[in-house]
């Protein structure tokens, strides 16, 4: 069954992604949520059109959205929608974006899809059934250290105001790992963990919209995703630890020791 929410998932992620791919390097009208934290009319465009997808299926389901609070009424089903990860970079011109989607039923995550318009990269995920992207299947890496493996993290959008604090984890695993990239969308980061470009990835706070569906194919590549203390994620707001399964303990265990009472 979860098959027919992908497809409206996968549906939800094309269409967004050409309404980005055609504003791409055209110029955009950018609003400020706060001093860094832009919103931009591209933004709300893939927003509509994703809830349009979702909406002309399922009418009945919930939907969580980044840029739109909209009234729950206890459905079982729950869309998680991240109409532009990394709207910095778009808003900039740096090809790193992309849109996700995600559907949880009864509390677990049961399908995502994450698109990157510039490259065409379709990633999804159905619990149960693997993860693709652009049909063939995903795997994530072999890498057995944190020494020999390449991590991405990102960083909210307060960190200038709290550099320390934030850049707390960040100095502590770059002095173990081969190396660590911020590339700014978190969908997109953890797809790449699923393709084992990556062998890992970490960031102190995220939204549902960011991660679930990334999370989910991370998951079904054969890799870990938790919270930043190692237990089970929920549905909520929060830090997540995502890797090949092979290093999970060992990232999970150097954010332990920078810092011992996690939240
Ligand atoms: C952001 C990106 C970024 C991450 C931030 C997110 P947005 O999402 O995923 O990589 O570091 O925490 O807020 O604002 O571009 O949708
Ligand atoms: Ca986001
Ligand atoms: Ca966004």
């Amino acid at each position: 069954m979860s098959w027919r929410y992908l497809a409206v998932a996968t549906d939800a992620v094309l269409r967004a992604g050409r309404i980005q791919r055609e504003r791409y390097a055209s110029g955009v009208a950018v609003e400020y949520k706060g001093e860094i934290d832009l919103v931009t009319e591209v933004d709300r465009a893939c927003e509509l059109a994703i809830l349009e997808t979702i909406r002309a299926r399922y009418p009945e389901h919930d939907i969580v959205t980044e840029e739109t609070d909209l009234e729950r009424t206890g459905s079982r089903f729950v869309w998680f929608i991240d109409p532009l990860d990394g709207t910095v970079n778009f808003a900039h011109c740096y090809p790193f974006f992309s849109a996700s989607v995600a559907l949880a039923v009864d509390g677990e995550i049961v399908a995502g899809a994450v698109f990157d318009p510039l490259r065409d990269e379709l990633f999804s995920a159905e619990r149960g059934a693997g993860s693709h992207m652009n049909g063939g299947p995903l795997r994530v890496s072999g890498a057995r250290r944190l020494i020999e493996s390449l991590l991405i993290t990102g960083f909210p959008y307060d960190t200038h105001q709290r550099l320390e604090e934030r850049l707390r984890f960040f100095n502590r695993v770059m002095g173990l790992a081969r190396a660590v990239r911020r590339d700014g969308s978190a969908a997109l980061d953890l797809c790449y963990v699923a393709a084992g470009r990556a062998d890992g990835f970490w960031e102190e706070i995220l939204k549902p919209w960011d991660m679930h569906a990334g999370r989910l194919i991370v998951e079904e590549a054969g890799g870990r995703a938790t919270r930043l203390d190692g237990t089970p994620l929920g549905l909520g707001p929060d830090g997540v630890v995502a890797t090949n399964g092979l290093i999970q303990e060992a990232l999970v265990e150097a954010l332990r020791e920078e810092k011992p009472a996690l939240v």
